[in-house]
Order: C-alpha cells, then sequence, then structure tokens
C-alpha cells in the first residue's frame, strides 16, 4: 500500500524540497499545492507521476479549497489521505517592535499563518480521517516556528509574524486535543506534530538573515535540503506518544511548558524555589521531600502543577532511579528541563579538621555530593563559597565545606562530560553551581547563632530574598554561560580562577 502525503506551499523553499524528496520515492502519492500554476515551473520540472500539483490558496474561502480537492484527491487518493504537512505561511517585514505593526499586517499574517492551516485541515478532514492505512500512522505536520513560543520567547523581533504562529501552536494543540476524543480508533491514535524547520535560507528567512546576527546566538542557517531531509526522517520516526509535541527539524523536542526538578524542597529555600516556580502554572514543578508525612507546606500548596516525590539523596542510585519512573513519565512526557540540586545537610560543622570524625564526612559527602546527576538541559548545583578549594574562605566549616568542594568538582565535571554529548541539546545544556550566600533557614541556624551578625563579611538574607536572585539568575542563563560558579548576587567569584589553572 501507498501512503499519500498533501504539501502546502510546495512550489519554493522547504515545502519544495519536502515535494521533491518524498516524491522520489514512487510507492508514495504526493499532492503539492502552489498559489499559481503558472508560478510552479520547479515543480512541473519534476516530471513525476506521482507528484500531483494542485491551486490552493490557503488564504481563499474555505468552500473555494474544499472544490479544489475534489477531482485530484477522488481520482488519485481513493483511499485518502494519510500525512498532510502544512508549510505554506508567509512572514513579511517582520522584524519590527509591536508598536511599529500595522493592524493589516497582523490581520495579513493571522489569515495565511493560522486561520490559512484551520480550514486546510477542515477541507481536508474527509479524505485525512477516510480510511485505515496498515503502512502508516495518520499525521499532520503544522510547519510552525520557534519564533512563535511564548514562555521561550525567542529575543528578536518577529512581531505579527510571531504572533501568527504562537496562534497557530494553540491551534496544533487543539487538534490534538480534540483528536483525544474521537470514536474511531485511527484518529485517536492520530499523530499531530507542529515543529520548527530551522533557520533556512529560503526567500522568506531572507530579510532576517540580513538583519541579525544569528551566530551570536548560536544560530546556523541551513538548506532547504537539510530543513526537509530532517523533517522527513522526523515524520517517519513520529509515534502516538510524539503527538502535541513541538519539535525541532533534527528531531529534538521542545517543551511547551518548563518542568524543573528541586531536592530538598520541603523547607528553607528548596521549599521557596518550588513555591515560587509552581505559582506559574505554565511551570511543572518536581519538589522532593525525605518524607511525605512532613512535607505539610508543600501539600498546603494544593497545586496541581506541583508533584511531590518521596525522594532521599542518601539513598541508593537504583532507589533513586526507582522513586522517579511514575512520577516523571506520567506528568513529564518531554522530560525534565531544569534540575535544581538543593538538598544538602551541615550538622555542627564549626569546628575544625582535627574535631571531624569520619562518620560526619561520610554522611555529607553522600547528601551534599553523591547525589544523582541525571541530565537536563540546565543544571543548577547549590552549592555554597566554603568548598571553594583555591579561594579558600577561612570559616569553620570542616566536612561540609569539603563534601560541597566535592560537589563543585562534580559540577565541573558533568559540564565536561556533556562538552562531547551526541545529543545536541545536552551539548547545549547549561551547568552552573550557586553560591546561595549566607541564608536564615534551619541548615544556617547554628552557623548564625555563633556570630553577631555585624560581624558576618556578607548580609543575611531570607530564603524568599534568596530564591527571587537565583531564579533571576537561572532564567538569564545563556549556552556560553556554562560551568561558571555564581554568587547569588550574580557575582561570578570564579572568573580569576579559571584563568589562573589554565596558565599552569
Ligand atoms: N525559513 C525559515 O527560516 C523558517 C523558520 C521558521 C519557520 N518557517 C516556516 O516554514 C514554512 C516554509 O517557509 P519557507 O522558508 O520555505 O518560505 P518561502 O520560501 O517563502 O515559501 C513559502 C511557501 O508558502 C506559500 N504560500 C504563501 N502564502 C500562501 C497562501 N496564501 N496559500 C498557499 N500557499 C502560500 C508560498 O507560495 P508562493 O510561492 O505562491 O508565495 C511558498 O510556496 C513557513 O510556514 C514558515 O513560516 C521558516
Amino acid at each position: 500500500m501507498t501512503v499519500t502525503y498533501f504539501i502546502t506551499g510546495a512550489n519554493r523553499g522547504v515545502g519544495f524540497q519536502l515535494a521533491k524528496q518524498i516524491s522520489a520515492d514512487s510507492n508514495n502519492v504526493v499532492f503539492a499545492t502552489t498559489r499559481s500554476l503558472a508560478n510552479a515551473t520547479a515543480l512541473k520540472d519534476l516530471n513525476r507521476s506521482n507528484l500531483h500539483i494542485i491551486e490552493y490558496d490557503v488564504a481563499s474561502p474555505l468552500e473555494t479549497m474544499k472544490k479544489a480537492l475534489v477531482d485530484p484527491l477522488e481520482r488519485y487518493a481513493p483511499n485518502g489521505v494519510d500525512i498532510i504537512i502544512l508549510n505554506a505561511g508567509i512572514s513579511k517585514k517582520a522584524q519590527r517592535s509591536i508598536l511599529q505593526t500595522t493592524e493589516a499586517d497582523l490581520q495579513e499574517h493571522y489569515a495565511v499563518n493560522a486561520i490559512g492551516p484551520v480550514k486546510v485541515y477542515q477541507s481536508l478532514f474527509p479524505y485525512w480521517s477516510k480510511k485505515v492505512n496498515p503502512e502508516t500512522a495518520k499525521k499532520i505536520i503544522f510547519v510552525s516556528s520557534g519564533a512563535g513560543f511564548i514562555n521561550n520567547f525567542y529575543p528578536f523581533p518577529t512581531s505579527h509574524y510571531g504572533a501568527s504562529k504562537a496562534a497557530l501552536n494553540h491551534i496544533t494543540r487543539h487538534i490534538a486535543f480534540d483528536h483525544t476524543s474521537s470514536e474511531l480508533d485511527h484518529m485517536k491514535n492520530s499523530i499531530i506534530v507542529p515543529l520548527n524547520p530551522g533557520l533556512v535560507a529560503t526567500d522568506m528567512a531572507k530579510e532576517a538573515l540580513e538583519t541579525f546576527d544569528f551566530e551570536a546566538l548560536g544560530l546556523q542557517p541551513i538548506t532547504p535540503e537539510e530543513s526537509a531531509s530532517g523533517i522527513i526522517k522526523l515524520v517517519n520516526g513520529l509515534e502516538q506518544k510524539d503527538s502535541d509535541t513541538f519539535f525541532n527539524y533534527d528531531g529534538t523536542k521542545f517543551s511547551w511548558t518548563v518542568t524543573y526538578f528541586i531536592t530538598g524542597a520541603n523547607r528553607g529555600i528548596g521549599f521557596e524555589l518550588a513555591k515560587q516556580l509552581s505559582a506559574d502554572s505554565n511551570n511543572i514543578v518536581f519538589a522532593t521531600t525525605r518524607s511525605l508525612a512532613n512535607a505539610t507546606a508543600l501539600k498546603d500548596l494544593n497545586r496541581s502543577n506541583l508533584h511531590i516525590i518521596e525522594y532521599d539523596v542518601a539513598s541508593p542510585l537504583e532507589t533513586l532511579k526507582k522513586a522517579l519512573v511514575e512520577p516523571l513519565e506520567k506528568h513529564a512526557p518531554n522530560g525534565v528541563d531544569v534540575i535544581n540540586q538543593n538538598a544538602g545537610i551541615a550538622k555542627d560543622s564549626a569546628k575544625t579538621i582535627l574535631q571531624t570524625t569520619e562518620e560526619e564526612m561520610k554522611e555529607h559527602y553522600t547528601v551534599n555530593t553523591i547525589a544523582n546527576p541525571e541530565s537536563a538541559k540546565k543544571y543548577i548545583f547549590m552549592s555554597s563559597s566554603v568548598d571553594l578549594v583555591h579561594n579558600y574562605l577561612p570559616s569553620l566549616t570542616s566536612h561540609y565545606g569539603s563534601s560541597k568542594a566535592a560537589l563543585n568538582f562534580v559540577a565541573r565535571h558533568v559540564a565536561f562530560d556533556h562538552t562531547s554529548s551526541d545529543l545536541d541539546h545536552i551539548k547545549n545544556s547549561i551547568i552552573a553551581s550557586f553560591n546561595l550566600g549566607l541564608v536564615e533557614t534551619d541548615l544556617t541556624a547554628i552557623f548564625l547563632s555563633k556570630f553577631k551578625r555585624e560581624d558576618l563579611p556578607i548580609p543575611v538574607s531570607s530564603a524568599q530574598e534568596s530564591v527571587n536572585s537565583i531564579l533571576d539568575i537561572v532564567q538569564g542563563l545563556k549556552e556560553r554561560d556554562n560551568d561558571p560558579f555564581i554568587n547569588y548576587d550574580g557575582v561570578r567569584p570564579l572568573g580569576s580562577l579559571f584563568v589562573y589553572i589554565s596558565s599552569l
């Protein structure tokens, strides 16, 4: 049995490459649309009997669009359509601020990039839902854009274009949602996926490529050939569990939401982090506690996006892994974005090394250092300046300080390990160690009781103040910030240390 594709905006750019590469396999039937048959010379020149060109403007009325399909689809697709790729789109003079955007710009882009795909979906639905094809699941691929992200807003002006793609992203999610309640199994199991085709050197991207230094943002333009071959590989490999996921053309996933994992979140700084992050309902927050029974403060928050996990970082690795399976598979289908390794202890550490026992050292090393690092895009270790080896802070911190020094090394090694990862999003992940400053929590209570505030070298902050400044810093971390040691106030005291090491 053949697989039948329907691709919009296929006379040039990414759409043309998709039609060309997919129709190169004579088992496929490909419908390729163009706004004007007269301008579709590249498609016609392919001269392939399995490639059918249709004049179809997504800005025209729904009835006109439906009419354009009847003859070619009844003739060449008696079993209906399997895979729809909605690629047609426009971007005109979008590099401007919202103040400079006109109503006409907004209307035009909304009509083609958001309302257009809805009408394509509506006009094709009878053909797409027609019959089960044992060769493939039913799929709809929306060629969207990272410019339409709201949570992970791209930091350059895309104005009416970005707004229309944000609307498209919502539409794709709604279509995926609509199908979950379908009575037809092949519709219920259909796969709806929006994707970003990459920064592609096409007519559309010309203006943006001339205006912005994308390289400074770590973005390299790719060719339409590369984009299309990535999209085809991705589309072929899609499974039902991938539905409602935003993909990049190279198969990597973007999250709709940002998922945080915070250890030691039942009190102190960890609790404050969980509280503040889960206040934004776009975030998914996993908050761990050693004892569910004692996690009343977390439970009292009573938030549906906050998942509490019983998790003792001193327990064996296998136990830790087991504790994650059920909650993470259920509530984090796209994985974890930011891990905040916050759990830590400091028991009776204001003493000399001579006074320190082996048991104290082992206990602190187990909790503060060995805790299991999993891969994520951002990994924040809650460390402390008492652990600086080269810039040793002259204070009594004993087994606590040494366990945090070991933790700093682990953080740097994780950053180093990721530099050679085969996965781009892990290679580009951000690993940072934080010195929280002196924060008034249970952990510092004994230490603070031994000193007068005015004798301390730095001010004492509340958990809330500390978390406010950490969140500001974490949100601003960029790829180039990988592997820093950061103070609660944003200062990076180890800058000179790194120079020192490299000049050895
Ligand atoms: N290039 C990038 O870097 C980039 C990045 C992110 C997302 N995208 C998205 O990728 C898709 C393809 O972009 P591209 O770079 O290949 O653009 P392109 O080279 O400008 O091609 C756009 C295609 O869409 C068609 N189209 C425009 N308005 C239409 C309408 N009213 N009805 C039917 N077809 C229409 C065009 O047909 P005509 O030839 O008749 O105009 C053309 O075939 C777009 O959805 C775009 O938003 C591109």
